[in-house]
């Protein structure tokens, strides 16, 4: 299997809601609704990406996609810069295709988004939030040695409420070696 990363830009956002979904309904099943995932999930995801791209500046957003050589998107990670945010530039989705889960995807897709971030916005944090219940990924997050603190109590949108996690990383460029 021959892939490699790519800044996508707003014309990979149906890429992103289709690994979106299928990672929620794998790693979010038994923390969010069943309803949601099966009922809601898909389009809302369209949605949002859709609505993502139409509105893209990509000196404030990146749109990584790990992509195979026939094109298929084996995996994404999305980071912004938002305004005024103290805890760094946020990375806001990071999802490996369910069944290419623990090849490396995950990884190399962190380390560049970790270095886009020191080159746009130098001297400043990456962070994330996941949910304390999504052990995978915190898993994952602590062995690419990002640091830990409780983040509180996270409301989803069909009513659910969980408790997240923060993990930031001080020095995005060295994430992952
Ligand atoms: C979290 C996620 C992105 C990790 O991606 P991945 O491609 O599976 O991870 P990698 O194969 O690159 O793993 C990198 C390292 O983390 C470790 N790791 C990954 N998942 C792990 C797990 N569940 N438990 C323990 N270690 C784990 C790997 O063993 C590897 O360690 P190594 O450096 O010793 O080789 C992926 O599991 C995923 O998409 N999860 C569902 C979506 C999700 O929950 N995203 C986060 C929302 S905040």
């Amino acid at each position: 299997m021959n892939w490699k990363i790519v800044d996508a830009g707003a014309a990979g956002w149906q890429d992103a809601a289709e690994l979106h979904t299928l990672s929620w309904k794998t790693a979010y099943r038994g923390i969010v609704s069943d309803s949601y995932l099966e009922n809601d999930c898909a389009n809302d995801r369209q949605q949002v990406w859709s609505a993502r791209a139409k509105d893209w500046n990509p000196a404030k957003i990146v749109l990584l996609i790990a992509r195979q050589d026939d094109g298929l998107a084996l995996g994404m990670s999305c980071a912004a810069i938002l305004p005024d945010d103290p805890h760094g530039v946020l990375l806001d989705n990071l999802h490996v295709r369910p069944n290419l889960k623990r090849g490396g995807i995950g990884r190399a897709l962190i380390a560049a988004t970790g270095r886009w971030v020191a080159e746009h916005v130098p001297s400043t944090p990456m962070y994330l939030t996941v949910y304390k219940d999504n052990t995978n990924a915190v898993a994952f997050y602590r062995r690419m040695g990002g640091e830990e603190a409780d983040a509180g109590i996270y409301a989803f949108k069909d009513g659910t409420s969980a408790p997240i996690l923060r993990f930031t990383w001080r020095d995005p460029a060295t994430i992952a070696g």
